[in-house]
């Protein structure tokens, strides 16, 4: 495997990096030096690595030794009058498959957690379409400084990796503690784990090559108070699958989840929400989309009016009685957009009786194509659970799909878009009518009782 290849006079057999371009933001910190191995390694292994250092950094290595490891130029100059002709600080991110900030120093990550964009490593940083990875190193008091740990937190709330610092001595005499920068190795570690660095990298073919796709997953948390939320018992699998198996199709996909405890899956953009509302927000930012597929289980209700302090026990009074309203429907406004609908708008229907009978009444009320109905009663175990087995419900009928795990059920659906996506005027043909099964009663538009 590569970590181990990585200090070893093996010639490396896999390596994910092969053919990746990174983009590499050296910082003016005494590590810096540890990135001329970084760039050996990664060339090694058939990365293009392409640097930007800031005026600090040459301070610690020249910009000398950095080109004549990466054979190519390096950018240190925001106002570099050939590469801003071709907007250069743009086109430097864009072009790169991942970034890595090394050494991140207490400053660039300041910079970054306000925004800042006043040389070219901040612009690029600022200017990305792609979340870096941030390797810091600096002095432990700097790093255990609150100002820093506050940038720090802002960042990770941002969506940004970070690996490291290790805990141990420093470059200066008699200082120990937490700030050394990983050892390359774990960074390159680490950078497996970033989206666009899988093997092979996003698929740049597949039968949804040029299509994008919207995916939300997980549960969604409504505050009470500042402590306190009401939730479900989503876990987020079924909607990581789905999303994770179009990527792999060739999509590209726009994950919106509310706080699940899953990783991002790999060549999927993930958004992290929290609320109802966030998420609807987050939806309204990924449009356009051909497909999107609805599986949060989004909170139906919001506490009217959140305290702003933890509400506190009143001896002898009676509890507080919590005032709902209505969070929108996330699914039902997309689908019945006017202009923008996507092409495919997919809903889920999680009941807990009358499965079928629900989901051709939710279908007609929210104005989707399909709907996925599950049973999750907590008999079947299928909130939180691997399996899943569910009825594909249209217009003209349903089939039932036998028992599966989430992520064939996830590659099932996406084969059932490409198929959809390669019928002309996106009208079934009668052989796929043919495929429905025919469920005459449910036809009927009986009133059926919303969950
Ligand atoms: O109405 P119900 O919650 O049963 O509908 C389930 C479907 O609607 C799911 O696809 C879910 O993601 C979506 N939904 C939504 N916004 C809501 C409620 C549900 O997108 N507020």
């Amino acid at each position: 495997m590569l970590k181990k290849d990585l200090n070893s006079s093996q010639p490396v057999v896999e390596a994910f990096v092969k053919n990746k371009r990174i983009l590499l933001i050296i910082g003016g910190g005494i590590a810096a030096y540890k990135c001329l191995d970084l760039i050996r390694r990664l060339r090694e292994r058939g990365a293009g690595v392409r640097v930007v250092m800031t005026r600090a950094a040459q301070e610690f290595i020249t910009p000398l030794s950095v080109s004549a490891l990466t054979n190519d130029r390096v950018f240190s100059d925001l106002f570099d009058l050939d590469d801003e002709r071709e907007i250069g600080h743009i086109r430097l991110s864009r072009e790169a498959d991942a970034i890595i900030v090394a050494p991140a120093t207490s400053d660039l990550i300041a910079k970054m957690a306000g925004g800042h964009a006043n040389d070219l490593a901040t612009s690029v940083l600022l200017a990305s379409d792609k979340a870096p990875l941030l390797a810091p190193a600096m002095n432990p008091h700097m790093w255990l400084n609150k100002a820093t740990q506050r940038n720090v937190e802002q960042l990770k709330a941002d969506g940004i990796a970070f690996v490291g610092p290790e805990t141990g001595e420093m470059a200066e005499r008699g200082e120990a503690g937490p700030g050394r920068l990983v050892e390359t190795a774990e960074l390159i570690a680490a950078l497996e784990t970033m989206p666009g660095m899988s093997a092979g990298g996003p698929a740049a073919s597949g039968p949804l090559s040029g299509r994008h796709v919207i995916v939300t997953s997980g549960p969604t948390h409504e505050p009470i108070d500042p402590v306190r939320y009401i939730a479900n018992r989503s876990s987020g699998k079924q909607g990581h699958a789905i999303a994770a198996a179009a990527a792999r199709a060739g999509a590209r996909v726009t994950l919106i989840s509310g706080p699940v405890s899953l990783p991002d899956p790999r060549d999927v953009e993930t958004w992290h929400v929290e609320t109802a509302a966030e998420m609807q927000a987050a939806v309204a930012g990924a449009l356009p989309a051909d497909i999107a597929v609805f599986c949060a289980a989004v909170a139906d209700w919001r506490v009217a009016e959140q305290g702003g302090q933890k509400i506190k026990k009143e001896k002898g009074a009676p509890p507080p009685a919590l005032n709902l309203v209505a969070n929108p429907d996330i699914l039902r406004t997309v689908a019945t957009l006017k202009t923008g609908r996507p092409r495919l708008v997919v809903g889920f229907a999680a009941e807990t009786e009358n499965v079928l009978a629900h989901a051709q009444a939710k279908l007609a009320a929210k104005g989707c194509d399909l709907i996925v109905a599950n049973d999750v009663s907590a008999a079947k175990g299928v909130m939180g659970g691997d399996r899943n087995s569910v009825h594909l419900v249209t217009r003209e009928g349903h089939i039932d799909w036998p028992e599966m795990s989430k992520e064939d059920v996830a590659a099932k659906l996406v084969d059932e878009f490409v198929r959809r996506f390669s019928e002309s005027a996106f009208s079934m043909t009668d052989k796929a009518k043919r495929a429905m099964k025919s469920d005459k009663p449910r036809h009927k538009k009986k009133k059926v009782r919303k969950s």
